[in-house]
């Protein structure tokens, strides 16, 4: 990757929406502090969160499509909700065009929008940083925030049971990876949530 002015430049023109770079960059800065905080690499914090969301603006047929182009794995949830393959691909469009060969920081982008069940360190800075960056304007952030400062496995489940409870309430279908995440955090899954 070139320098990081150069980079954000790019990223601007390439996601091509004011709102939604001034995001990558809040995730930036909220991942570059959230690392800091619990002795994590903050440049590779920064890098995941510039470039998580490189394809978060595409149309579903163009996620659909660039996915199976590249053979990316699907699951039946990804495939019934596309909007999450912008982050496998995001990955992708990192790797392919901005040079990012680090399999941490490209994991860490792959994971951010649905969790896993197997989360790193970096994964879980970066999952934190997308949720949690002070542009988003919701009930508990800030809070949320000053908890995963202290402790990233709190401030995960904190964010894991806003997100179940989120989902319990509007009936919507939770992810098969989602789920796994929140138990691998030991959080408890209400039994009127749906999972695909
Ligand atoms: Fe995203
Ligand atoms: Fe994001």
């Amino acid at each position: 990757m070139t320098g990081w002015t150069a980079t954000s430049r790019r990223v601007r023109e390439e996601i091509g929406q004011e709102a939604r770079f001034r995001h990558s960059v809040g995730v930036a800065r909220t991942a570059d502090r959230l690392a800091q905080a619990h002795g994590l690499d903050a440049g590779r914090a920064r890098v995941a969160g510039l470039l998580h969301d490189l394809a978060r603006l595409w149309p579903k047929e163009r996620l659909l499509a660039e996915a199976r182009r590249r053979a990316l794995m699907l699951d039946a949830f990804d495939v019934a909700h596309p909007v999450v393959i912008h982050a496998p691909l995001s990955a992708e469009l990192a790797r392919e065009g901005y040079g990012v060969r680090d399999e941490q920081i490209l994991d860490a982008i792959r994971k951010h929008t649905l969790g896993e069940a197997r989360m790193s360190g970096l994964d879980t800075v970066l999952y934190l940083a997308d949720a949690l960056e002070p542009g988003r304007s919701y009930e508990g952030r800030a809070a949320m925030l000053d908890l995963a400062m202290r402790d990233l496995a709190e401030g995960m489940r904190a964010v894991l049971r806003s997100t179940l409870s989120h989902h319990a309430s509007h009936g919507l279908t939770l992810s098969p990876r989602t789920l796994a995440c929140a138990r691998a955090f030991g959080v408890t899954v209400p039994k009127e949530i749906l999972h695909a």
